[in-house]
């Protein structure tokens, strides 16, 4: 059993402060009754929960979608640095998420943050194979040969191996999209900087069934969809 505040609090779509508004203002309801107190608890377990008659998720655990900015740090705190959950309001600092993956510092797009552990373990584990792809820019011109290099699974200087990869070229020579089926430290620029064409921007685009919402601007952040939901379980019964 939990709190109402707590349960819709959860969601990401409300501090505990608005929930308490939105249940003073008789806009919530509970099994179809109009809810009395935030502090009244509930058994998430089959939870018909409401604000404004629509329907409202009583997951236990959160999901959002971030369109990372650079200059950003993938982790939940550093001493230095300023890390993506600064990028969040504060109620939602305070309930446990982390990146499920990194990005650079200075690589943009889709970040998953989470307080699933289990969900993050299986997105990351190389068996599950959840491809990602990424958008870059180079210093010089991609061809064919770094298609083929991608493909055949690269080698680098210091010994890393590389599972084969995707490489398609765009219209501007100096731009593709690299699909990768693991996440090594620095991968892409150490694969582009083995084949002398240094990463100058890089973004990632999707990660498995999910694609960074183009309507997120740098920075901006909203939780997944039922739809999206759905999608990542049915990556974690694969
Ligand atoms: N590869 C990189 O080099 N950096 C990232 O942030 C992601 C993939």
């Amino acid at each position: 059993m939990e709190r109402l505040d707590k349960i819709l609090s959860g969601t990401g779509r409300w501090s505990r402060k608005e929930v308490k508004e939105l249940v003073r203002a008789g806009r919530v309801t509970v099994n179809g009754a109009v809810a009395r107190s935030p502090e009244e608890k509930y058994d998430r377990e089959g939870l018909d929960l409401r604000v404004d008659g629509e329907a409202v998720s009583g997951e236990k655990y959160l999901c959002l979608m971030l369109h990372k900015p650079a200059g950003y740090v993938s982790a939940t705190d550093d001493p230095r640095q300023t890390t993506v959950l600064e990028l969040l309001p504060p109620h939602l600092r305070r309930v446990g998420l982390f990146p499920a993956g990194r990005l650079d510092k200075d690589t943009e797009g889709l970040l998953l943050l989470t307080n699933d552990g289990a969900l993050a373990h299986d997105l990351l584990s190389p068996r599950k194979h959840v491809d990602k792809t990424y958008f870059v820019r180079v210093d010089g011109v991609l061809d064919e040969s770094d298609t083929a290099a991608f493909e055949a699974g690269m080698t680098l200087g210091d010994g890393l191996e590389c599972l084969p990869a995707g490489l398609e070229r765009l219209e501007r020579p100096d731009e593709g999209l690299v699909t990768l089926r693991e996440g090594k430290y620095h991968q892409i620029k150490r694969m582009l900087a083995a084949r002398g064409k240094p990463v100058v921007y890089l973004k990632r685009l999707t990660m498995g069934p999910l694609t960074l919402d183009e309507g997120l601007a740098p920075g901006e952040w909203r939780p997944l969809t039922a739809e999206e939901r759905a999608a990542l379980d049915a990556v974690r019964r694969k």
